[in-house]
């Protein structure tokens, strides 16, 4: 006879093996349910096949994986770190082949604001002003990103913008010429001062907020 014992050893370690393919279904099932919007049927964990076609046309291009250093202050820290860690922490971000080997870098063009963790300076503090493109950490990090891959993609992106462009109204869009001319001056104070291309540049996070 079977020692009551060994059973219940037993069917505990088989409770614990039904709990693990149980999870291990749940992406299967999630798979069962998935509808490939070109080829139609619906696709069942039995008549799933991986198929690579493209009669439908080609997809979307890739553009490759980004990140961005935004929001006031959520890469602040790294400039603050001892060496070799900031190294090696810049080279698993962007060195090509290695760790993420990011693509694109997007960075908030500073505007004095709060824009979430904290506040990045603009370039331009007031109207007056001539411009100072040494301000913030944005610039360093860019560059740490070309040196490490030069052919990463540069994206700015106002997060907020100093006061005198909306002047009273805080309106950053009431004279479009004023903070066009801004914005350009930032594309142009990247190239001048630091060698950078920006290929690309927004004018606006969020749009909604503004209309
Ligand atoms: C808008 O800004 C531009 C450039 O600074 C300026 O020439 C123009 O007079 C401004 N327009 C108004 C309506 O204030």
């Amino acid at each position: 006879m079977f020692p009551y014992k060994v059973w219940t050893n037993r069917l505990r370690a088989e409770g614990r093996l039904l709990l693990w393919l149980l999870l291990l279904l749940t992406p299967l099932s999630a798979t069962g349910s998935f509808r490939h919007k070109k080829l139609g049927p619906v696709v069942t964990p039995q008549t799933f096949r991986y198929i690579l076609d493209d009669s439908a046309g080609h997809g979307r291009v890739f553009d490759g994986i980004g990140a961005i250093s935004s929001g006031g202050a959520t890469s602040r820290l790294l400039l603050n770190y001892r060496e070799p860690y900031r190294s090696e922490i810049l080279d698993y971000l962007f060195k090509p082949n290695f760790g993420a080997s990011l693509h694109i870098l997007k960075v908030e063009v500073g505007g004095d604001g709060q824009t979430t963790d904290g506040t990045e300076p603009s370039h331009m503090h007031f109207k007056q002003e001539g411009a100072d493109y040494r301000r913030g950490y944005e610039w360093w990090l860019m560059k740490e990103a070309k040196k490490r891959n030069p052919n990463i993609k540069l994206i700015g992106l106002p997060w907020s913008f100093p006061g005198w462009l909306g002047p009273g109204r805080t309106d950053p869009y009431e004279n479009i010429t004023m903070t066009a001319l801004y914005v350009v001056s930032w594309i142009l104070g990247a190239k001048k001062h630091h060698k950078l291309d920006i290929d690309y540049i927004g004018v606006s996070n969020i749009f909604e907020f503004y209309l």
